[in-house]
C-alpha cells in the first residue's frame, strides 16, 4: 500500500475511532462481522513503550489479522527518534498507515508531553511527524487532533498540522477542555475542510464528533466537504452501526450470541488469564434494544469469568 491509500477511498468513507481498551483485535473482528467500516485504526499505542522492558505488554496493541486491513496504526510519545524507530517497525508489520495521536485529553498523558499536549508545542508537534515520515518507508502517516487546547484556536492549530502535509489529517471537533462534555462544534470541522483546501489540497479529511449512523454521517460529509467520518461511540449504542440498514434486527438470542462470540474469540486471542472486567462493557454494548435486557446485562455485570458468561447464555438459550 502507498499513500495513495487514503486517496483511493471511495468518499465519504467510514472509520471506528481508535478507543483504548475497546479496539482491539477481538473487537475489531466482531465488528467485519456486524458491519465493517472502511477502515480500522488500533488503540493509541506508545513509541516509548515499544522500546522498553514493557515492550511485550505493549505489542498487544498491535496484534491483527489480514481480515482487519486496511488498518492504521496509531501511536504517541515524545520522542522523534523513537517515533521514528516505531515508523520503521510498524511498515515491517505490514499496517495500512501510521496514524500519531495529538488529541487524547488525558490529564496524566499530558503530563508527558504527548498527544494533545502537542497542540501547545507546536514544533515538537512537527519534528515528530517528520521523523516517522521518516521512519514509515513510505507508508502514509496521518494525525488525529482537535481544535484548540484551552479555547478553539483551528485557523492556527489545524492549520499548522496541514502545513506538514500528512495523508490524513482526523478532525475531532473539539477543544481539549471541552473533552467530550460539549457538542462537537462540525461547523469548525468545516473551517478545517477550508484549511486543507488551501494549505495542502491532497490532505484527506476525516471528520469525527457524535456521529450515530451512516445516514447521519453521510448528510454531515455532503454539509461540511469532509472526506471520511470517523465513529466512536456510536459504535456502543449501536454494534450494526456502520451498515446502511441501521434498523438490523437482533433479539435477545441473537444479542446473546454476540456476547457468546467475543467472550470466545477474547479467550482464544488473549487466554483466561487477561483481566476479565474490561469485557463487561462489551456486555452493555450488545445486552441492549430488547424487553428484559437491564435484567440479564445486570446478573452478567455480576459475573466474574468467561465460563459463568457462557453458561448463563447457554441456560438462556435453553429456555
Ligand atoms: C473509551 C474511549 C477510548 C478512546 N481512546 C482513544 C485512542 O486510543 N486514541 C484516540 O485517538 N482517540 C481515542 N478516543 C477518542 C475517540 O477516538 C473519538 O475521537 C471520540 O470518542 C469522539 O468521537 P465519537 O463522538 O464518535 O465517540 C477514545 C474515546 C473513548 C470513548
Amino acid at each position: 500500500m502507498n499513500s495513495n491509500f487514503w486517496q483511493n477511498l471511495k468518499k465519504p468513507f467510514f472509520v471506528l475511532a481508535p478507543m483504548e481498551d475497546v479496539t482491539d483485535t477481538v473487537f475489531r473482528r466482531m465488528v467485519i462481522k456486524f458491519g465493517r467500516p472502511d477502515v480500522f485504526f488500533t488503540e493509541f499505542t506508545s513509541v516509548e513503550g515499544m522500546f522498553s522492558p514493557g515492550s511485550m505488554e505493549v505489542a498487544k496493541r498491535l496484534k491483527y489479522t489480514s481480515e482487519e486491513l486496511p488498518l492504521i496504526a496509531q501511536l504517541w510519545g515524545v520522542n522523534p527518534e523513537n517515533f521514528r524507530k516505531a515508523a520503521s517497525l510498524i511498515a515491517d508489520l505490514g499496517f495500512t498507515g501510521i496514524d500519531i495521536n495529538m488529541g487524547c485529553p488525558v490529564r496524566k498523558i499530558i503530563k508527558t508531553g504527548g498527544c494533545s499536549a502537542l497542540i501547545r508545542t507546536p514544533d515538537l508537534a512537527k519534528e515528530i511527524f517528520l521523523a516517522t515520515k521518516e521512519g514509515a518507508k513510505g507508508l502514509p502517516v496521518s494525525v488525529k487532533t482537535r481544535i484548540g487546547f484551552k479555547s478553539i484556536d483551528t485557523e492556527n492549530w489545524i492549520g499548522e498540522v496541514l502545513a506538514w502535509k500528512p495523508d490524513a489529517l482526523t478532525v475531532h471537533g473539539r477543544t481539549v477542555a471541552e473533552l467530550s462534555k460539549v457538542p462537537c462544534h462540525w461547523d469548525e470541522i468545516g473551517r478545517a475542510v477550508k484549511l486543507r483546501d488551501e494549505i495542502s489540497p491532497e490532505t484527506v479529511v476525516v471528520g469525527n464528533g457524535d456521529v450515530k449512523s451512516v445516514n447521519e454521517g453521510k448528510e454531515l460529509a455532503a454539509r461540511w466537504g469532509v472526506d471520511g467520518v470517523m465513529i466512536g461511540r456510536g459504535v456502543f449504542e449501536n454494534p450494526f452501526v456502520f451498515r446502511e440498514d441501521a434498523g438490523v434486527s437482533a433479539d435477545l438470542r441473537d444479542r446473546l450470541e454476540m456476547v457468546r462470540g467475543h467472550v470466545l474469540l477474547h479467550r482464544e486471542v488473549w487466554g483466561d488469564n487477561h483481566n476479565f472486567n474490561p469485557l463487561k462493557k462489551f456486555f452493555k454494548m450488545y445486552i441492549r434494544g430488547f424487553d428484559g435486557a437491564a435484567n440479564i446485562r445486570d446478573e452478567m455485570m455480576r459475573m466474574s469469568t468467561i465460563d459463568e458468561i457462557l453458561l448463563y447464555i447457554d441456560s438462556h438459550l435453553k429456555l
